[in-house]
């Protein structure tokens, strides 16, 4: 793939995808958004990302989920082999607080992107990034692409749209637009308002001395928890196949909430229970029990699996919070 838009460059996913097509050699564009600051702290902490920003390998251009006319202007000028629609509003709790915007970014914004590939890069590549969350409560386990979709939260239902958009123009409009059924993949960039990164966080500032406890919403719920570096690579293999489709990209394995506090806070030498507060304000309305995905179709035909087992994302998370103390 010679020409890439990425869409959610600054989130943690972005910054990885784009990481690993500049490294074989792609030119990458990323759209970014306007905010009040201008720091970018995953592109401007990463040195190989800098480095590409300062050769003109990638460049960074203004649009918005919600603005049609800019997504058109990025697309026609950019002219992509491939664009992967990685932004979004991507809180499951905070789609609660903000469901309209949840729809307008996550649901509209995809719509509004696939428009403006449609009519301004019908060649294009299109790659979305949709979610476990789009099976509700699972009325199978594993989950694959046959499973059921039946969302329960705001942002859930966004990407229901999100999806079936993709399979509509795959099909009506014969774009190579595929998705990537993603369950939890985590990393040191993850976004510090979810869980993983909260409790890797916190065992290493409690273990610093700079905390005493953390407040968590329950224990209880059970994730496909995958390392983020592993993902974008499935991402990648999605869009260089033969043909469009859509994969669930999972580990197959599942923990609890209460297994990452266990392992985070063991690597630090503590107890979670001596440090870990339940505490209503992060509990949701309604909660996923257990996610599990079944990844053996993107093994069958794209030979990808999700290389890091639980416990070495667990350290390297928790590493990755010490060494930035
Ligand atoms: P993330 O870190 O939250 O990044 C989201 C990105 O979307 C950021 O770059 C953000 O920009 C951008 N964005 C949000 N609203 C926008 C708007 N209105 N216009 C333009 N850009 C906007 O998310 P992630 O963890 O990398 O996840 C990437 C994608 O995968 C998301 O679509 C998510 O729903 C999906 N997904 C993720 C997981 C997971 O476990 N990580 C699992 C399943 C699916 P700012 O930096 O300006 O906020
Ligand atoms: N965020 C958060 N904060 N979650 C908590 C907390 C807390 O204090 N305490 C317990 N949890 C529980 C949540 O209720 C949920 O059951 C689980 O920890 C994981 O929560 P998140 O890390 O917020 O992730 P998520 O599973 O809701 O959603 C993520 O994964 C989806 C894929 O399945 C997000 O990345 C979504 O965008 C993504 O689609």
């Amino acid at each position: 793939m010679k020409r890439t838009l990425i869409s959610g460059i600054t989130g943690q996913d972005g910054s990885y995808l784009a990481e690993s097509l500049l490294a074989s050699g792609g030119e990458v564009h990323g759209i970014v958004r306007q905010s009040s600051l201008l720091q970018r702290t995953r592109l401007d902490s990463v040195p190989a990302l800098a480095a590409a920003r300062a050769e003109g390998r990638l460049r960074l251009h203004y649009a918005d989920l919600s603005d049609s006319s800019s997504l058109q202007a990025v697309v026609r000028q950019v002219e992509p082999d491939a664009l992967f629609h990685l932004a979004g509003q991507s809180h499951v709790k905070i789609s609660f607080e903000l469901p309209e915007y949840t729809a307008d970014s996550t649901g509209l914004g995809t719509l509004r992107l696939l428009e403006a590939v449609r009519q301004g890069a019908p060649r294009c590549r299109f790659f979305l990034a949709a979610t476990s969350e789009i099976f509700g409560e699972p009325v199978e386990s594993p989950q694959s692409e046959t499973t059921p979709l039946a969302p329960i939260n705001p942002y859930a239902a966004a990407k229901v749209y999100a999806l079936n958009l993709v399979r509509i123009y795959r099909r009506a409009h014969g774009l190579f637009a595929c998705a990537g059924i993603l369950f939890n993949h985590e990393s040191p960039r993850r976004g510090e308002n979810y869980v993983t990164r909260k409790i890797a966080r916190a065992a290493a500032r409690i273990a610093k001395g700079l905390e005493t406890h953390v407040h968590l919403g329950t224990l209880v719920p059970r994730r496909d928890w995958g390392y983020a570096v592993d993902t974008v690579e499935g991402m990648q293999a999605i869009l260089n196949a033969e043909a469009p489709d859509d994969y669930v990209l999972a580990t197959g394995v599942t923990h609890s909430v209460e297994d990452f506090c266990a392992v985070a806070f063991r690597i630090v030498g503590r107890d979670f229970r001596e440090h870990v507060i339940l505490d209503s304000e992060y509990a949701r309305p309604v909660d996923i029990t257990e996610t599990r995905g079944d990844p053996s179709k993107a093994y069958r035909e794209l030979g990808w699996r999700a290389r890091t087992p639980f416990e070495e994302l667990v350290r390297l998370m928790v590493e990755a919070e010490l060494r930035a103390l």
